[in-house]
């Protein structure tokens, strides 16, 4: 049987993207099983992070597995050894490599030479994994994700990637507000059409059932922080926006927040706020999309 990695949202299609968010949700009350018994899996991030990590760390555990993490600075990628090397190598210690890149082309390489899944915990054009907890977040609020709509607000970044494209394979309309310099594009030109682009944030609330947003600056853009800081003030996610929003509507954000930038103070905490269910989900996503890619 082939191997099945998961580097972009787009390696799974809408039923199976489907089947993944009907079991984060059904084994939330069980998560344990011994799909891992004995394997490990490795861990490898070349960028910080809290959620990921540990929601990865905790998922292979509870389906009986163990992790190791492997440093930055001791694998040397493509500096001490090349990837293609590094890649037959894990193939043969682990079961399969969960990471986080800069470049996306680093987890392609790694998928092409390597005869284990590769996992992709983030890389500078998509957050997969991210859009699985976000789809399972949406399907537990509002019981559906059929003509949900998400308005997206700030930085056509990874996260706003793989969650337009994500939307696209459930049906569920997608607006984007950015700044035309920062727009959300999408190498797939079916996906692309399908974003409806609104320069004006308070116009796209409006329709919204999910108002979402992420960082203006995404790890390894500091330099361009304050650049970005002006280009996205007129983005910024008020309490207002969200008391103006439909009753029903809900703030999402993957999150690191950064407050006062792309959110107001506080507004993580606002009662239409559901991003610590989200982060969360994570967890159970994770391991539900480990159970499809493992078994
Ligand atoms: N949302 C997310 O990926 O968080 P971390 O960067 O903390 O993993
Ligand atoms: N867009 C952000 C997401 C962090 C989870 C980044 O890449 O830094």
């Amino acid at each position: 049987m082939s191997i099945k990695h998961l580097l972009s949202i787009n390696d799974l299609n809408g039923s199976e993207i489907s089947s993944i968010i009907t079991r984060a949700i059904s084994s939330k009350p069980m998560p344990l099983n011994n799909l891992l018994e004995n394997q490990t899996v490795g861990i490898w991030f070349e960028k910080p992070s809290l959620r990921t990590r540990l929601s990865f760390e905790i998922g292979v555990k509870q389906l009986g597995g163990t992790t190791v993490y492997l440093d930055k600075d001791n694998i040397g990628v493509g500096s001490r050894e090349p990837i293609r090397d590094i890649a037959n190598v894990i193939s043969r210690y682990i079961y399969a490599f969960i990471a986080r890149t800069f470049a996306h082309s680093t987890l392609t390489e790694f998928a092409k030479y390597s005869t284990i899944p590769i996992i992709n915990a983030l890389s500078d054009e998509e957050h997969p994994c991210q859009t699985l907890a976000d789809l399972v977040t949406i399907q537990e609020k509002f019981g559906t994700l059929k003509d949900i709509t998400i308005a997206y607000i700030g930085d056509g970044n990874n996260v706003a990637r793989s969650l337009a494209c994500g939307a696209y394979h459930m049906g569920m309309p997608f607006i984007s507000s950015s700044p035309l310099e920062y727009k959300l594009t999408i190498s797939d030109e079916m996906i692309n059409k399908s974003i409806i682009h609104e320069i004006n944030p308070q116009k796209a609330m409006l329709a919204a059932d999910v108002i979402y947003t992420d960082a203006w600056t995404s790890m390894g853009q500091e330099e361009e922080s304050e650049i970005r800081k002006n280009a996205f003030q007129k983005y910024q996610i008020s309490e207002k926006d969200l008391d103006s929003a439909k009753d029903t509507t809900i703030l999402m954000h993957p999150l690191p927040a950064h407050h006062g930038e792309e959110i107001s103070q506080d507004l993580l905490y606002h009662k239409k706020s559901v991003v610590f269910d989200q982060a969360e989900n994570r967890l159970h996503a994770q391991r539900a999309a480990m159970e499809y890619l493992f078994k």
